[in-house]
């Protein structure tokens, strides 16, 4: 072999925090597999971060605070962006890009954002993006999307994405507890960020579901174009009301593909759901991560595994530093995804969805007339009505069919109108029903 061909490939890391720390122990505990498996070594060639002082455990001599001159260095073949966020991060991207260096990212903001842009400037300068860890962390999940399924027609993707909210969730059904008392419980214990805001409010999960249906439909999407609720307003009625039906309470990413008579469109959102406990979804408890694909050939799959965390996320990194720099030395970049399929994004106002409703109504003749002709007069049709209780402390549970969801919410503004409903206590929608 010549002295070139033995050159190690040479990483620049971005970002050297839990993640970036994890990459950086990784490449070096497996120097040897790692360069057996791409037929070159892997070095790291610098380290960019904000506060070097902060780093005592890592080789001084590779930290800067020139991030951009680190990607752009001739000596420097790969880059590793794992500061997350839009700036600087999509800067130091670009730079990369025009330097001719391909692209590992666990930046599911950039990508849920900008993704297209993205894709265009790599594909100009035939370089890689790859970001497997932006999604579901260690839970090999975007390369089957883009590679293993290319050649099925893919219906639907549910996905838990988020393990802080399923932490809560998954205490709130346990213990019985509202939102508050779990949302500090999981940050007593490190589950939950100082500011939960992006898990909590569903902006994490949304971001991963436009990056999953853009893949699985060959439709560019954005965060922008998911209908997102989170978890906050989630109460312990809703949870107790859920385990009544046989469900329990997740925060849902659903990425659908929808029949229209003139043409498929896409719906995408992200909200808490009731699922029946028979579900796949409903046995991932605590911080896990997992995802429900459904396609016409290949029917029902289930990716399961760790969502976050350091080394689980940092597994997806290497897997990706493996597959780009294996195309590096090929001279090829690998296949992007692929938008040809361009379809609509449907609002999810007209996005077909199943309520279940419980409502607080005195017990006498008429109440239950007076509610069905709420459901009926916005095209909202029943599937079961349950009433607990008698006299003054009735209470009626609605589970619907699936109807436009500007239809159910119409429904339920016109019944929290009626004098004959005293409360409208839980209303959630349903998933998985049969
Ligand atoms: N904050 C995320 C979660 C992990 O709670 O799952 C990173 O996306």
């Amino acid at each position: 072999m010549s002295a070139s061909e033995i050159r190690p490939l040479r990483v620049a890391l971005l970002g050297c925090g839990t993640v970036g720390g994890a990459v950086l122990r990784l490449i070096s505990e497996q120097a040897h597999d790692l360069t057996a498996r791409i037929g070159r070594p892997v070095e790291v060639a610098g380290i960019a971060v904000r506060r070097p002082a902060h780093h005592p455990d890592v080789p001084q001599h590779l930290l800067t605070t020139d991030a951009h001159a680190l990607v752009t260095r001739d000596d420097v073949d790969l880059v590793v962006e794992v500061i997350g966020g839009i700036e600087p991060a999509r800067t130091l991207i670009l730079a990369a890009f025009e330097a001719g260096k391909s692209v590992v990212s666990a930046n599911k903001a950039l990508l849920a954002d900008d993704g297209v842009a993205l894709h265009a400037a790599a594909a100009k300068s035939g370089v890689d993006l790859y970001y497997e860890a932006a999604v579901a962390g260690a839970i090999p999940l975007l390369r089957p999307l883009r590679e293993s399924l290319a050649g099925d027609q893919l219906r639907r993707v549910v996905g838990i994405v988020n393990g802080t909210t399923n932490y809560i969730l998954s205490r709130m059904a346990e213990t019985g507890a509202g939102f508050a008392e779990a949302l500090a419980e999981a940050t007593d214990l490190g589950y939950a960020e100082a500011d939960p805001t992006a898990d909590v409010d569903g902006f994490d999960a949304a971001a991963k579901a436009a990056i999953l249906a853009s893949l699985a439909f060959h439709t560019p999407v954005t965060a922008a174009d998911v209908h997102r609720e989170g978890i906050s307003s989630v109460s312990a009625t809703d949870v107790a009301r859920a385990a009544e039906i046989g469900c329990t309470v997740k925060l849902l990413a659903i990425c659908e593909r929808v029949p229209n008579g003139d043409g498929d469109s896409v719906a995408v959102r992200v909200h808490p759901a009731m699922i029946p406990t028979a579900h796949p979804l409903a046995s991932v408890g605590g911080a896990f991560n997992a995802v429900f694909v459904e396609a016409e050939a290949a029917g029902q799959l289930m990716f399961y595994g760790q969502g976050a965390g350091g080394e689980p996320t940092a597994s997806a990194v290497l897997g990706d530093l493996v597959a780009v720099a294996r195309n590096r030395l090929a001279g090829a970049a690998g296949q992007g995804p692929s938008g040809y399929a361009d379809l609509a994004v449907r609002p999810m106002a007209e996005t077909p969805t199943r309520y279940h409703v419980s409502l607080d109504v005195a017990d006498k003749p008429g109440v239950l007339a007076t509610v069905a002709h709420a459901f009926a007069e916005h095209g909202v049709s029943i599937s079961t009505v349950r009433q607990n209780g008698r006299g003054d402390a009735a209470t009626l549970v609605i589970v619907t069919h699936s109807a436009p969801d500007a239809s159910l919410s119409a429904t339920i503004a016109a019944l929290r109108d009626m004098p004959a409903v005293r409360g409208v206590t839980s209303v959630l929608r349903v998933e998985g029903l049969s």
